[in-house]
């Protein structure tokens, strides 16, 4: 069994995260996802419009996620890839060659984000399409 993991906020469940989280789990048999905090986004300087637990439900119906746990700071990958035997470790390209130290543990890969889509851009164009709405 190969068992892959990845990391992130993944809010407001968008196609580039689908894609990132299909070829991820297309690298293994096993996926798990460590899902960012809402006390560790504040670290990371991120405000997700959903919470945690929201965001773990959404993320949970997904068809390629076998586990989620919670990602509260940056020092847990190495515990995580030793605890839970990861085999390869993903992160979109935006990460590249950041985690290259982890390559001591298990593989690393840097998959090519999914173009023109992030979750803040979703946020600030509802935000616009409302405002809209209103005048
Ligand atoms: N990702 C991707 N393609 C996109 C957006 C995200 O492959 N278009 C990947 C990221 O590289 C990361 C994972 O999805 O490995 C989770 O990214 P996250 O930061 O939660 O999503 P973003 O949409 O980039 O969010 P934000 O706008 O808040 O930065």
């Amino acid at each position: 069994m190969k068992r892959v993991i990845t990391y992130g906020t993944f809010d407001v469940l968008h196609y580039g995260h689908v894609n990132l989280l299909k070829r991820a789990k297309e690298l293994g048999d096993y996926l798990i996802v460590a899902l960012s905090s809402d006390e560790f986004n504040i670290i990371k300087n991120k405000k997700s419009y959903y919470t945690y637990e929201q965001r773990k439900i959404i993320l949970d119906s997904c068809r390629y996620v076998d586990l989620i746990i919670p990602e509260n700071n940056w020092e847990q990958k190495e515990t995580d890839i030793k605890k839970y035997k990861i085999n390869t470790f993903v992160m979109g390209d935006d990460w590249q060659g950041k985690f290259d130290f982890l390559k001591k543990y298990c593989e690393v890969i840097y998959l090519p984000r999914t173009p023109d889509i992030c979750s803040t851009d979703v946020k600030i164009h509802l935000l616009q399409e409302n405002k809209k709405l209103l005048e």
